[in-house]
């Protein structure tokens, strides 16, 4: 029987547009953004990748986030990947079967013919091996790459990022009949940032794309559901729909509650958050444990929505009784923060903390010192 993880929205129309984009403007990658936990990378696997199929363009997948030293690199490896997916064909009989040696008798002697003389080997230089690597995909594949880039804003914060979004943007721009591109990020600051660094400005470059969430229809999938478990009980889709805005439309958050809600046989949702808020932190405040108190304050200054750099805000922080609180140390105490994905920054919004349920809780049951 099928549980609430099972509920998937598919949304081939959405991919589909997508690439019809990407057929109109040669070298000119989409980036898509949104929020954290949306469901962006959920996209690009389950709706993106099987659509980019059926449009004969072959998919490549790399996560930038999980490789923060070293983007480029991780970008290879991914086209590497692929590239032996094709090479070398998965069970050792095909893989036999592949290489031949064919013998032909010549003046006496017997020659051993192998396949054709390996090719060069690629360059080692990453720029350069990009290059190489894409041009050999598209050979074996024969049809074009579609290079999925998730979080690519991380090639703006790694060490030598500025000359990888260079060579990225050069081989996306030489081999733009063969090679397109979406770049996924939850901070389009960053990604405007990143590109406007390595010449010109993004706009010029990508085509920004607001990612949009899912709607209603994931929301009904969790009503039937849970319906189908608890029959004659109704879970209301508005107050649903309403705590999923309140949340920011995160459909993972949304379904967390719902399935606290269905161990419980709850069907008001109000209550059904006050439970999970109950039960999250104990997590939360081990979480929020190790910081210093002087970042847990500046957390619940953000989570209440006051400036952060404001006189009044810094005048009371510092009344912590951690020393003054100046412009200088609420930065590094939010850059902390950043860094520990507490909070994020959004374009043209305030930074915010990234899980609006942990907000409400912080709002709830901290003050502000
Ligand atoms: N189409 C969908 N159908 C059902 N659930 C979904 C769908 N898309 C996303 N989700 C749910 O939302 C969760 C978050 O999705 P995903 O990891 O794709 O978000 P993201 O935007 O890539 O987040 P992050 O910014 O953390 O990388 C998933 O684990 C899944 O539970
Ligand atoms: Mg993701």
């Amino acid at each position: 029987m099928a549980t609430f993880d099972d509920l998937q929205v598919r949304r081939p129309e959405l991919a589909r547009s997508y690439l019809a984009l990407l057929d109109a403007q040669p070298g000119r990658p989409l980036a898509m953004f949104a929020a954290r936990r949306i469901g962006k990378t959920h996209f690009l696997d389950h709706d993106l990748t099987p659509a980019a199929v059926q449009h004969r363009l072959l998919p490549v997948y790399a996560d930038l986030w999980n490789h923060k030293a070293s983007p480029l690199e991780a970008i290879n490896h991914a086209l590497e990947e692929a590239l032996d997916d094709l090479n070398v064909p998965k069970s050792r009989v095909a893989r036999l079967g592949k290489t031949p040696v064919k013998k032909i008798g010549l003046i006496g002697a017997s020659l051993d013919l192998g396949d054709a003389p390996a090719r060069r080997a690629l360059p080692t230089v990453p720029q350069l091996r990009l290059d190489a690597l894409v041009m050999r995909l598209v050979d074996a594949a024969e049809r074009p790459v579609l290079l999925m880039l998730d979080e690519v804003q991380t090639l703006g914060e790694a060490e030598g990022g500025d000359s990888a979004i260079a060579a990225l943007r050069a081989v996306l721009h030489k081999r733009r009949d063969a090679l397109k591109s979406v770049f996924t990020g939850s901070s389009q600051e960053g990604l405007a940032r990143m590109f406007s660094t390595a010449g010109a400005p993004m706009y010029q470059f990508a085509q920004l794309l607001d990612f949009p969430p899912l709607g209603d229809e994931y929301l009904q999938l969790l009503v039937d559901h849970f319906g189908s478990i608890h029959p004659g009980k109704i879970l209301p889709l508005e107050a649903l729909r309403k705590l999923y805005v309140r949340i920011g439309h995160k459909p993972g958050l949304l379904k967390d509650v719902v399935k606290g809600m269905s161990a419980e046989g709850e069907t008001d949702v109000e209550v059904g958050v006050n439970q999970f808020l109950a039960t999250q932190g104990t997590i939360w405040n081990a979480l929020l444990q190790p910081l210093d108190a002087f970042d847990r304050a500046v957390l619940v200054v953000i989570a209440r929505g006051l400036p952060p750099l404001g006189r009044e805000t810094l005048e009371q922080l510092g009344q912590l009784g951690t020393g003054p609180a100046t412009v200088a140390k609420v930065r590094s105490a939010i850059d902390r923060l950043l860094r520990i994905n507490l909070v994020s920054r959004m374009a043209n919004a305030p930074i915010a903390v990234d899980d609006p349920l942990l907000a409400e809780y912080l709002r709830k049951h901290q003050g502000p010192g």
